[in-house]
């Protein structure tokens, strides 16, 4: 594994303005990375607070776009803007994403397409722009924030668990194709973790889950993340108990049964 070193790196995050997003930057920002940090153009001013403390205490530049990831040209924007104000970015960072917690067949379909355009789409795209520019310079890294959820079926958030599986695969063989080239993917795994995430769109205050893996704190996944993606890791589960299970009892347990105790997990306590 090759160490990936970031100081005087460009580094974009989408969803920088809160929860695991805006810990990533502050982790960037310690290893003298240079931000670009975007978000929905109505926490413009939240980004812009939060800009000018990692400046004040990073001594990095920070740069701020916004732009709605959920519409159709929204992540295609978002590309355009950096290729126009920014210098060339380093490393992309995946990491806007939504959910919603219900039945399958009883969530607004509409909202189950805004997850996806944002979970999934809106990461593939970028992905997709980015990636040939870093390509022609022969370096660049993909950081996309998955989840444990890409590993098992989600019952209550289907559509969330399916996009980050999505995520999953695409990154992984992304990797696949091109190697050797100067360019890498990685995925931060993470299991829930107590941001804004957690409290919309239905999300019960307690879930069955939290009494076996418990909630994690948004800076601690960000600071295992970063340290982890410096490392030259692929796919990275921040909490060695949900690796456990999510890594390696999934591996040996049959897919019946995984199925089950996930139906079980998901539910309001
Ligand atoms: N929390 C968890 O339990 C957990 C576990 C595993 C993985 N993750 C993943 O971690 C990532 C970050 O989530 P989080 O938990 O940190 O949640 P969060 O605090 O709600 O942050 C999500 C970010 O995405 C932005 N966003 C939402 N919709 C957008 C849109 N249409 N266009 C552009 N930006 C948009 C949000 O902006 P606003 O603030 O303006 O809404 C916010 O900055 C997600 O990909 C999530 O799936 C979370």
């Amino acid at each position: 594994m090759n160490q990936i070193i970031l100081t005087g790196k460009h580094v974009l995050i989408t969803g920088a303005s809160s929860g695991i997003g805006r810990e990533l930057s502050r982790y960037f920002a310690m290893e003298k990375a240079h931000l670009v940090l975007a978000s929905l153009p109505a926490e413009k001013h939240v980004l812009e607070q939060w800009a000018e403390e990692l400046r004040r205490v990073y001594h990095v530049q920070v740069t701020t776009l916004t732009g709605d990831l959920s519409t159709p040209e929204g992540p295609g924007d978002l590309y355009q803007q950096v290729r126009d104000t920014c210098p060339p970015i380093d490393v992309l960072v995946n990491n806007a994403g939504i959910m919603a917690f219900g039945m399958f067949h009883e969530l607004p379909l509409e909202l189950q397409e805004k997850i996806i355009a944002v979970n999934l789409r809106a990461y593939m795209v970028l992905m997709r722009l980015f990636v040939p520019d870093m390509l022609k310079r022969g370096q660049g890294h993909i950081f996309n924030v998955s989840s444990v959820s890409a590993f098992v079926p989600t019952p209550r958030h289907t559509i969330y668990g399916a996009t980050k599986a999505f995520v999953q695969s695409l990154t992984e063989a992304v990797h696949e194709e091109v190697k050797g080239t100067g360019v890498t993917t990685f995925t931060l795994n993470p299991g829930y973790t107590d941001t804004p995430l957690l409290r919309d769109n239905g999300f019960p205050k307690k879930l069955r889950f939290y009494f076996v893996g418990g909630k994690s704190s948004p800076a601690t996944i960000a600071r295992k993340g970063v340290a982890a993606f410096k490392k030259g890791r692929r796919v990275y589960i921040p909490e060695p108990h949900l690796w456990f299970l999510f890594a390696l009892m999934n591996r040996f347990t049959p897919k019946r049964m995984i199925n089950m105790i996930s139906e079980f997990m998901v539910k309001e306590a």
